[in-house]
Parts: C-alpha cells; structure tokens; sequence
C-alpha cells in the first residue's frame, strides 16, 4: 500500500470465500471500509491450501475488486489464520523483579513473558500469538499492567496458539505470489472478536463462533482475554451435504435450496407444509419436497454442531464463564434458526455477530460472514505501530513477513 500508515488492509483465505477489506484509519482513529472484494475460494480444504494456483487467482480476483472500490492499490495485508492446525494452550511464566526498590520494569514485563513463551514447542510448528491474560505481582492477580508497581515476585498467564508452519507458509506463499506482502498473521477469532465482541461481552466472559464453510472455530473470552480456542472439523458445507445426500440432489443445488429455503428450527417453519422444487441426479425430474422435509435434515447438524461445542466448552472447564452468552459469526451463522438451536443446547443468550467498529459498513461488506476480514483491518489498525512497514509482532517463520522487516531495515538506514 502507498501510504500504509492510512490504510489497513484484512484479508481472510476462508474454504468458501475469499476477502479483502480496505480500511482508511481517519484521524479520528476510526477505521472507515473503503474498499471491499470478494472472491470464491477454490483451492482450500479444511482452511489449508491444497491447491496454489486456484487460491492465488481468487486472492488477486478479491484485492483487485477492492482496490478499485477503494482506489488505491494493496501492497501489504494481514492474513488471517485459522483451519485444523492450530492448537493452544494456556502458559505460565515467573520472574523475580529485577530493581532494587522493587518497581516493575518493562524490561521486568518482557522478560516474564518471555518465561511464558518459553515452552517447547513441536517440530514443525510455530507461535502465532503469545497473548497475556493477566499478571499475578506477589499472589495479587488480575493485573492489566505490572509496569510501574511494586513487588518481588512477577507472574504472567498466556495463551500461546500456535500453528503448522508449512501451514501458515502456504497462506503466506498464495498472499505473496498474488503480489501482496504479508505484514502479519493473526488468528481468525482473534480478529473476529475485534469487529464484532463488545468490550463488556469480552469482560464478563463470551464464545465466539465462526460457522465457516468447512470448519467452525470457538474462542472463549473472559477479563479481557482470550482463555481457549478450539477448532471443530464440521461447517456449512456439512449441512448442504446433508442436504444433497438426504434430499438426492446435486451439491450446487442442495447449497441454493439450503440459502433460499434452509432453517435449522422447526417451529420457524411458518408453511411447513409448502413444496420446493428438488432437482433429481441423472436428469430425472425434479421432485416437489416440503420446507418440513429440509428442516427434519437441517436440525439435526445444528444440534450436533452446538453440542459438539457445548461438550467442548465443558470439557475445556469454561461453562460456568460464558455469562455474556454466545456471538455466532460466519457464514453458516445466517440460516435462520441457528441461533435459537444454539440457545437451546446452551441455555445461554445467544446474538448473530455482525461486524460493527469499523463506520461505512454497507452492503456488500456488512453480515457475519464478514467479520473475520473487517477484524483483521481493525486489529492491525489497533495495533499498528508509528512507521511504516514493520511487522507488527515480532514472529517466527514464514518468509513473507521477512521481507518487511529487511524493507524497514533499509528504511531507517537511509
Ligand atoms: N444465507 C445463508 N444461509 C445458510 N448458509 C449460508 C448462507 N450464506 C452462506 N452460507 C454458508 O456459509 C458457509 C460459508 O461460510 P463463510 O463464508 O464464513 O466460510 P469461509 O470463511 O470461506 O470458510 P472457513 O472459515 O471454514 O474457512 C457455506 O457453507 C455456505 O453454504
Ligand atoms: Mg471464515
């Protein structure tokens, strides 16, 4: 990007969909969408690149469109990182303030939070975020910022996700060869919780989950943090499966019928009984089935889906957190009466996550499915730093990021 310091640019490498949100930070700080494209995406599985050709070629599709809404041209994006490779968990550091009248120094902070990241990690994979949840000063917890306080003993809790590093370097390769620098790679409910959690919400203890198309992502947050996140193999495309196998027609017309007619809840079924037009395998006529038909298929996989969750959320010890309830974001989050099936499984509150904290969110850009891109703009616009083209974390690994940081070297030295 020209001037990147005034733009912030998302861009989410989904299995369904490809996004690229152009954002111009105002001086007010606030991150207007300028631009937007979208792209459908062909070359991934499970949100892992199997095929580099067909995800570079939706990826520059996605940034053109954007870049002629916005009229400037994308030079370096955050990409978004998500699918089955990721895993996290929870870390915990201790050191002993170093100042003799035992103040807390940044260097105090850096260097117990490099004690929490310090744990061995497996071959092949890479630390994507080491995020603080709070800093314990002599068994006084719940500290936002140790720097400045006074104590002997400091303590920081992380959660450090990490994922696969030919993972990552994949995505990373598709962005590149697409002709986009990579300035950072975050993790998608990450991003996600930046357009849509309210701070409150994120306070008192809230889910997030992405229904992608192949996969569904949860993060839980609570204090301000982010305690758990988890990745489920199961999405939108499993319902149209269902669909198609349960109805016998094609997987294109099973997915149209499921956008036009779908509900997971019966009761919202207002006329059950109405026929739909079923297209038949082989050339056969179509069939005329009722709304009821497809819901008795649909209902069923939201259930499995949320309980599959709720298991997950009370194995992982965090039911009795979730007093904001639940946001549900994605694509999938858009058939009617998923939210209510939620709520049901859960018995907690559960709202639709659509994008706000961003300003001139319109048509085509605004909607749950995408959260994940208009996240990305704003957690880099939030954690952007004075000069331009530095990554902004320091991070291990993919080549793409490399070349930023060299660029900012030459930049200061001449
Ligand atoms: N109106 C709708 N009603 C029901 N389902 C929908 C609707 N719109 C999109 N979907 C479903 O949402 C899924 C795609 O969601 P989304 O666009 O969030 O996926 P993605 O980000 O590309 O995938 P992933 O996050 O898994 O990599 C598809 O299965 C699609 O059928
Ligand atoms: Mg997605």
């Amino acid at each position: 990007m020209a001037k990147t310091e005034r733009y912030t640019v998302g861009l989410d490498i989904g299995t369904t969909k490809i996004c690229c949100v152009i954002g111009e930070i105002r001086d007010d700080g606030k991150v207007h969408v300028v631009g937007f494209g979208q792209a459908p995406s062909r070359g991934l599985r499970k949100g892992v690149v199997v095929n580099l050709d067909a995800t570079v070629e939706s990826v520059k599709a996605a940034v053109e469109e954007a870049e002629l809404m916005a009229g400037v041209s994308v030079e370096s994006a955050t990409v978004g990182i998500a699918g089955g490779h990721i895993r996290s968990f929870n870390s915990r550091g201790v050191v002993a303030v170093s100042n003799r009248d035992r103040t807390v120094s940044r260097d105090d902070v850096k260097r117990v939070m490099d004690a929490a990241r310090a744990v061995s990690i497996p071959q092949g994979r890479e630390i994507l975020h080491v995020l603080p949840q709070e800093y314990v000063l002599d068994d006084q917890g719940a500290i936002d910022d140790p720097a400045g306080l006074v104590g002997s003993k400091l303590e920081a809790n992380v959660h450090i996700v990490t994922g696969s590093t030919t993972s990552v370097q994949n995505l990373v390769t598709c962005a590149n060869r697409a002709g986009i620098e990579v300035r950072d790679t975050v993790l998608e409910q990450l991003a996600g919780s930046e357009a849509v959690l309210s701070e409150d919400e994120r306070e008192l203890g809230v889910a997030l989950i992405d229904i992608g198309g192949g996969t569904t992502d949860l993060a839980i947050f609570e204090r301000g943090s982010i305690w758990h996140t988890a990745v489920l193999p199961v999405g939108g495309d499993h319902f149209t499966n269902d669909l198609a196998v349960g109805l016998r027609t094609p997987i294109p017309d099973a997915e149209r019928l499921k956008k036009k007619h779908g509900c997971a809840l019966a009761s919202l079924v207002e006329d059950a009984g109405a026929p739909i037009e079923v297209p038949t395998v082989g050339g056969r006529k179509p069939r005329l089935l009722s709304h009821q038909v497809m819901t008795e298929i649909l209902q069923p996989r939201a259930n499995e889906l949320f309980t599959l969750f709720r298991d997950e959320v009370v194995r992982a010890g965090f039911d009795k957190m979730l007093n904001a309830g639940l946001v549900l974001t994605g694509g999938a989050s858009l058939l009617p009466g998923v939210t209510q099936v939620a709520e049901q499984i859960f018995e907690l509150p559960v709202r639709l996550g659509e994008p706000r904290g961003a300003e001139g969110l319109v048509d085509p850009a605004a909607g749950p499915q995408h959260a994940t891109a208009i996240g990305l703009a704003l957690y880099t616009a939030k954690n952007r730093r004075p000069r331009a083209g530095v990554p902004l974390t320091a991070q291990t690994g993919a080549l793409g990021r490399v070349g930023g940081r060299v660029k900012a070297w030459l930049s200061e030295m001449f």
